[in-house]
């Protein structure tokens, strides 16, 4: 679709929650600084809204929120909160330093909802959603309101809750699927008779947000869409509690791929796509499936001859999106062993990284360690270096060096020497089940800590006999999880640097709640002894 046929009542707003709904997915614990690094390159990629995390859930959430509104330009940037001023107020305190700050506010309409979970009635809900929109309204003039699990409700009563919303000034009515159990044509029924019922909804934006359960979440939300909604919530890689959301890169392909049939379009930079996905399901540790539509390593792959020579003849024979629009073309050769800082420095601008000063001397040293044993270094191998170094390494372990003895005649033997967040040279060793699981155990016993491995995940970054490994550790350590990787042409070493940083994510996070408990502690102290 060409800009001149772009009507700007067929835009389509894309609200991405790859870092509320996604980060909610079992087994995903993003730090700041990994959420920071997703959220600039969901600016990258064009999306309009970051729901960038729920603040009134922990400290680290309210910190990352806080974090992306200070720091990311362009999108609007939301916080969630329960319809409870504490909550709202919360939301707004991390949004607020924002440009563009939004409050996305919701409470159940569905009765099993209202009187399983919420333990109220629904005059309650009423009165709490309209609370909670006005005060979210006198704090910013953008107030998203989402009735929740509006498929399993009454339409009426939903209808009314809406109306309360909007009478109170709420600027986005968002529906949420929350449990992904409607059907398309069902869903587009839903909104046309909400539409019919409060006809108000026609001069607000309003939004659809699906889940997965049933493998409809993008076919849900693209009949909301034909139903009128204008905004889509989804998530990278399709992210998101239990089976997901929907998947953002499908729905941003299918409305460009049928533009020409289906009339809407987005700001979205569909180059931008594939290395979200891969930036995502690196810092998550979430895999993507080799035949996902859109971002799966098969997604543009042939195998059988006879497609393989259409293709060769005329590529739409049997392709309907070219990879270059979703950003595949990336893996073109970059940078040699005789590249210099200069080369190295450019090459990560293209990618968006401005990097300079220290960071670009860590950045080199590792590059030149890679390329004198992997001969062409390409963009998807820079890419995974870069995210993997590039971290903040405040109170950080580092692998200082290894030794593994692996044989089948003997149980494998790890030695590792691990430099402590003090400077210290720690020294450990064990007998593992496996050479990985040596090196595991001995760094628990250099570093004296009794992380406990979750999830271990190694891929190759690139294909071809040198390709970089990529390793991927969920650990978790005195009840806090975290998650580390690591890169190198050594998959043992790639396997170590993850779990290296791993515990040294888990060691802050447990020091980070140790200190929040502290004063807690002391209030609670306080009002014992107070109390007569
Ligand atoms: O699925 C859901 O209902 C949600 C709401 C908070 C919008 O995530
Ligand atoms: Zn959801």
């Amino acid at each position: 679709m060409s800009p001149a046929e772009q009507r700007p009542d067929d835009r389509v707003i894309i609200f991405d929650t790859t870092l509320r709904d996604g980060e909610q997915s079992p087994g995903i614990s993003l730090n700041v600084g990994e959420k920071l690094e997703i959220a600039h390159q969901l600016a990258r990629l064009g999306v309009d809204v970051i729901e960038a995390g729920f603040p009134i859930a922990s400290p680290g959430d309210f910190e990352a929120v806080r974090s992306i509104a200070a720091e990311v330009e362009g999108p609007v940037i939301a916080g969630l909160a329960r319809a409870q001023a504490p909550d709202i107020d919360r939301a707004h305190e991390a949004v607020r330093v924002s440009a563009r700050p939004r409050i996305h506010t919701f409470i159940s309409t569905s009765d099993i909802h209202i009187e399983h979970q919420l333990r109220s009635t629904r005059e309650d809900v009423k009165g709490q959603a309209r609370a909670a929109v006005a005060h979210a309204r006198s704090l910013v003039d953008d107030v998203e309101f989402s009735p929740m699990d509006a498929t399993r409700a009454d339409v009426e009563f939903t209808a009314e809750v809406v109306q309360i919303a909007l009478d109170e000034g709420a600027t986005t009515i968002n529906i949420p699927d929350t449990v992904g159990y409607a059907m398309p044509a069902e869903f587009a029924a839903f909104l046309e008779r909400l539409y019919e019922l409060a006809p108000g909804l026609r001069d607000i934006v309003l939004s659809v947000h699906c889940h997965d359960d049933l493998g409809l979440a993008v076919a849900n939300s693209f009949a909301g869409l034909q139903a009128g909604a204008r905004q889509v919530e989804c998530a990278i890689n399709g992210l998101g509690e239990r089976a997901g959301n929907a998947s953002l890169e499908e729905i941003v392909m299918l409305l460009r791929t049928r533009a020409a049939d289906v009339g809407l379009w987005t700001g979205a930079q569909t180059r931008e796509i594939s290395r979200t996905s891969r930036l995502v399901s690196r810092l998550t540790g979430y895999a993507v499936q080799p035949n996902k539509a859109v971002v799966g390593r098969n997604a543009f792959a042939h195998e059988s001859g006879i497609h393989q020579d259409g293709v060769l003849k005329e590529r739409s024979t049997f392709e309907i999106m070219d990879a270059t629009t979703v950003g595949l073309d990336a893996n073109q050769l970059v940078l040699g062993k005789h590249s210099g800082r200069h080369a190295l420095k450019s090459a990560l601008q293209e990618l968006g990284f401005d990097v300079d000063g220290q960071a670009l001397n860590a950045a080199f040293k590792r590059f030149k360690e890679i390329a004198d044993k992997k001969k062409h270094v390409t963009a998807m191998d820079l890419e995974a270096l870069v995210t993997d170094e590039l971290r903040d390494q405040l109170r950080a372990y580092t692998l200082e060096w290894f030794d593994v003895e692996a044989s089948t005649r003997r149980p494998p033997h790890a030695r590792v020497g691990v430099r402590s967040p003090e400077g210290e040279l720690m020294e450990g060793d064990f007998t593992g089940d496996g050479p990985v699981d040596a090196i595991f155990r001995a760094i628990n016993a250099a570093t004296r800590r009794e992380g406990r491995l979750r999830e271990f995940r190694i891929d190759a970054v690139t294909g071809g006999q040198d390709a970089l490994g990529e390793a991927s550790v969920v650990l978790e350590l005195s009840g806090q999880s975290a998650g580390g990787q690591g890169v190198s042409t050594d998959i043992i070493e790639a396997a170590a640097l993850a779990y290296v940083r791993a515990l040294s994510n888990a060691e802050r996070r447990v020091l980070a709640a140790a200190a929040d408990e502290a004063p807690a502690e002391e209030a609670e102290a306080t009002e014992l002894t107070a109390t007569p």
